[in-house]
C-alpha cells in the first residue's frame, strides 16, 4: 500500500467512520432533514445563512406549506413572500429567492430545481456555499461546504494556526472540505446517502460539539483522536479568525403618526435593503444616540417641517435596541395623534392599524407595531366596557 492509500484509509477509519457513525445517532430531527427536494433544502440553507437553526424552523415549515414548490412560489406576490420572511432580516435573501423562482418557472427549467453544479451556483444569491450544501445534502454528491462551524471543526482537527480569514487559507480549508468529502464518496462498501449525511454530520459536530472557544466539547468528540488541536491543547485557540469590526452605535427616532384609525408608513428606500418593507416614519439621529434634547429636537423639527398639528402631547415610548451586521441601533419612538391627516409622500402611505398585520416590516418596527396594535385593542375593550353607575 502507497503512503497516500495510507493516508486515505487512516481518515476514512479515524475521521469519516466515526463522524458517520455519530451523526447516525445524533443527529437532531431537524425538519429539513426529512426531505431530499432540492428545492426545499435550498429555501432551509438561505435561511440558516444568517438566522439560528431553532429561529428557522417555524419559518421553514410555514414557507414549505405556503410554497411547497417553484410553481407556487413564483406566483406568490412579493409581498406576500416578503411577509414569510419577516422577522428573519438581512432580506436580500428573499429577493434573490424571488428572482431564482422566476428564473425557474422559465421554460427551460420547466419549474425544476436544477441538479446540477454549475447551473445550481450560476443562480441569484447561491455561491460555493450554497450550492455545495444543495449538491451534497439532497442530491448526495460529493461537493464541499465551508462555512463557520465546518471551518472551526476542520482548522482544530489540522491545528491550523493561519488566519482563517486570509484567502489562501479559506483555499486549503476548501481544499481539505473536499477532501473528506470525496473520500467518504469513495468508502467501500459506500455508505448509504454518505456525501450528505458526511457534510451534515460536520455541521452538526460545529454545532452541537466542536463550540467556539473554551466552550468545546471534546470530551464527546467522535473525532478527538484524531484531533491535532487536541493533542497540541489549542482547541480553545482556534480558529484564529480577522478582528470583526468596531460596532457603530447609531440613533434613530420612529413616529408612528396616526390619524382617524390609520398610521403613516414609509417604504425604506435609500439603500435599498429594506425595499418591500413598510416601517413607520423614521429619522436618523445625527449623534448624540442618548441625548432626550437631540431626539426631542429632530421630532419637533420634522413635524415642524411636515406641517403636523398634535392633536393631544407627543407619547414617548421605551427605545428598543437591536442590532444589524456591526450597528448597535437605539431606536426612540413616539406615538403621535395628529389633527389632520399628513399628505402622504411618494414612497408612504396611511393604512388602517387594523391592516397593518398584512405587511412585513423589519423586526424593531415589528415590536412597535405590536405595541401600538396592543394599546388600541386595550383602548377597545375599554370603550366598549359599560360605565358602572355609581
Ligand atoms: N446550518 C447551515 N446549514 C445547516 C443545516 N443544513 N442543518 C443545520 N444547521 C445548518
Amino acid at each position: 500500500m502507497g503512503s497516500e492509500e495510507k493516508a486515505t484509509k487512516r481518515l476514512q477509519k479515524e475521521i469519516l467512520g466515526p463522524l458517520l457513525d455519530w451523526y447516525a445517532k445524533h443527529a437532531r430531527p431537524l425538519p429539513w432533514r426529512k426531505t431530499r427536494d432540492p428545492y426545499a433544502i435550498w429555501i432551509s440553507e438561505i435561511m440558516l445563512q444568517q438566522t439560528q437553526v431553532a429561529t428557522v424552523m417555524p419559518y421553514w415549515d410555514r414557507w414549505m406549506s405556503s410554497f411547497p414548490d417553484i410553481a407556487s412560489l413564483a406566483a406568490a406576490s412579493e409581498a406576500s413572500v416578503l411577509k414569510h420572511w419577516e422577522g428573519l432580516g438581512y432580506y436580500r435573501r428573499a429577493r434573490s429567492i424571488i428572482k431564482v423562482a422566476a428564473i425557474l418557472n422559465e421554460l427551460d427549467h420547466q419549474g425544476r430545481f436544477p441538479e446540477d453544479y454549475d447551473t445550481i451556483i450560476s443562480l441569484p444569491g447561491i455561491g460555493p456555499y450554497t450550492a455545495g450544501a444543495i449538491c451534497s445534502i439532497a442530491l448526495d454528491k460529493p461537493t464541499p461546504i465551508l462555512d463557520g462551524n465546518v471551518i472551526r471543526v476542520l482548522c482544530r482537527q489540522n491545528n491550523l494556526q493561519a488566519n482563517a480569514g486570509e484567502r489562501q487559507v479559506v483555499k486549503l480549508l476548501w481544499q481539505i472540505a473536499r477532501n473528506w468529502v470525496e473520500l467518504a464518496d469513495a468508502m467501500r462498501p459506500r455508505p448509504q446517502r454518505v456525501c450528505s449525511h458526511l457534510n451534515q454530520a460536520i455541521m452538526e459536530l460545529g454545532a452541537m460539539v466542536c463550540l467556539p472557544g473554551k466552550a468545546a466539547r471534546c470530551e464527546i468528540c467522535p473525532i478527538a483522536k484524531a484531533c491535532l488541536a487536541n493533542r497540541c491543547q489549542s482547541v480553545a485557540d482556534l480558529p484564529r479568525l480577522p478582528k470583526r469590526p468596531k460596532t457603530v452605535k447609531l440613533g434613530r427616532v420612529a413616529l408612528i403618526l396616526e390619524h382617524c384609525g390609520s398610521v403613516l408608513l414609509v417604504e425604506p428606500s435609500a439603500d435599498g435593503h429594506n425595499r418591500g418593507l413598510w416601517e413607520f416614519f423614521t429619522l436618523p439621529l445625527a449623534e448624540a444616540r442618548d441625548s432626550s434634547a437631540a431626539v426631542e429636537e429632530a421630532v419637533s423639527q420634522i413635524l415642524r417641517s411636515r406641517q403636523a398639528t398634535l392633536a393631544s402631547p407627543a407619547e414617548a415610548w421605551k427605545p428598543i435596541d437591536h442590532t444589524i451586521t456591526h450597528h448597535r441601533i437605539r431606536l426612540f419612538s413616539y406615538r403621535i395623534r395628529l389633527k389632520k391627516a399628513l399628505s402622504a409622500q411618494p414612497g408612504e402611505q396611511w393604512v388602517a392599524t387594523d391592516r397593518l398585520v398584512e405587511l412585513a416590516m423589519p423586526s424593531a418596527h415589528q415590536q412597535l407595531r405590536q405595541r401600538l396594535v396592543g394599546q388600541r385593542n386595550k383602548q377597545k375593550k375599554r370603550s366598549r366596557r359599560p360605565d358602572r353607575a355609581s
